[in-house]
């Protein structure tokens, strides 16, 4: 099988790229460069693909060009400018890339006839939020306040139109929740963020201790994408999913902090930053029930076990480990708890 990742040199992008290739499959990327020292350069990503492109998503024309090309038999989307904070100082770019984006791929997926499955990755923060105790279920209304959570929302809507009004291949669109795992150097996120600060010994700055987030393991929600597509490839697994944590998972990002502080050793203290910050949502719930009883996805890693494979993973590269051994020995490990 040939698989396509976009957004191959992010975050998940890379885990996902490098799971692929050790499944024994076929894989091509296509995106724009990679962040410095991230996982795609120091796990070389790169070097395991059939096709390695820079193609900017809003470009269309580029979009169907790499994909035609390319002529992939799954495409999971993943491409996205993926930061709230980064969308309120970009909010153009953010639309553009997220919906503009989503609809040069569903195009070139239609006009590429090897493609028998796409998965569109969007996320938990399309529901409308309503600061909700209970998870939020597929059929609930979409919405977002901040430009990031309505550029997903309409991403999502558009792959839903897009599969209703045209035929193609069978799509299924993952909503999964914060993701956190070795690797991640994007800036604004809670642990690289928490993490490069114990590393050189300052205290790291929080700014909404009390936001409850669902958290995940980077992993637990690949694993959520991967068991779509080989559903799709069997027929089944159309329409929308929530890939979430489990209710353990629940955890506010001062309890984060403070967990990922006592597993990390001496010396690792943060504090709440003081002074107005752009809004970001309190509280999000994802309900995974269909997942599991439809598809037989479950969360394999619990919530402090998540925050410290993390940990473990940054320590051993931060230590002088190759990160091409440690990720694969973390994929390992967490293939045999299937
Ligand atoms: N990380 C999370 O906690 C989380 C949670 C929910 C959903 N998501 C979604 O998962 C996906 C991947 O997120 P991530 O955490 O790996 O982000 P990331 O920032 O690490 O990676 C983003 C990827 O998208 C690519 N990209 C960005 N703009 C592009 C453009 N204009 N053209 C082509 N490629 C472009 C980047 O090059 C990179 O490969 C995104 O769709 C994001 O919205 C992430």
């Amino acid at each position: 099988m040939h698989y396509l990742v976009t957004g191959h040199t992010g975050f998940k992008g890379s885990w996902l790229s490098l799971w692929l290739s050790e499944r024994g499959h076929t894989v091509s990327g296509l995106a724009l460069d990679p962040v410095p020292g991230g996982l795609f350069e120091r796990t070389d990503i790169g070097s395991l693909l059939t096709h390695d492109l820079r193609v900017d998503v809003r470009d269309a024309a580029s979009v169907a060009d790499a994909i035609t090309s390319i002529a992939p038999d799954v495409v999971f989307h993943l491409a996205a400018q993926p930061l709230v904070r980064e969308s309120y100082l970009r909010p153009r770019e953010t639309f553009e890339t997220n919906v503009i984006g989503t609809l040069n791929v569903l195009e070139a997926v239609a006009a590429t006839p090897s493609v028998a499955a796409q998965v569109i990755v969007t996320t938990d923060k399309v529901y409308r939020n309503v600061d909700r105790e209970a998870g939020y279920v597929e059929s609930d209304p979409l919405g977002g306040d901040d430009p990031y959570s309505a550029s997903k929302a309409m991403a999502d809507l558009l792959s839903q139109s897009w599969v209703k009004s045209f035929p193609g291949a069978p799509t299924a669109i993952a909503r999964g929740g914060n993701v956190i795992g070795g690797g991640d150097v994007s800036a604004d996120r809670l642990l690289p963020d928490l993490l490069n600060s114990y590393a050189a010994g300052v205290p790291a700055e929080i700014r909404y201790p009390g936001a409850v987030r669902p958290w995940q393991h980077v992993l637990d929600c690949l694993n959520g994408y991967l068991m779509l597509s080989d559903a799709l490839l069997a027929g089944r697994g159309g329409g929308t999913w929530n890939i979430g944590p489990g209710r353990d998972s629940f955890v506010s990002v001062g309890d984060v902090a403070d967990l990922a502080a006592s597993y990390w050793g001496a010396a690792a203290s943060w504090s709440t930053v003081i002074g107005e910050q752009p809004h970001e949502a309190n509280l999000l719930a994802l309900d995974a029930t269909r997942a599991e009883h439809v598809l037989g996805w479950r969360n394999r890693l619990r919530f402090r076990t998540s925050v410290e494979w993390t940990i473990d993973w940054q320590k051993a590269v931060l230590g002088g480990a190759d990160a091409a051994v440690v990720s694969r020995a973390q994929l390992a490990a967490f293939d045999a708890l299937g």
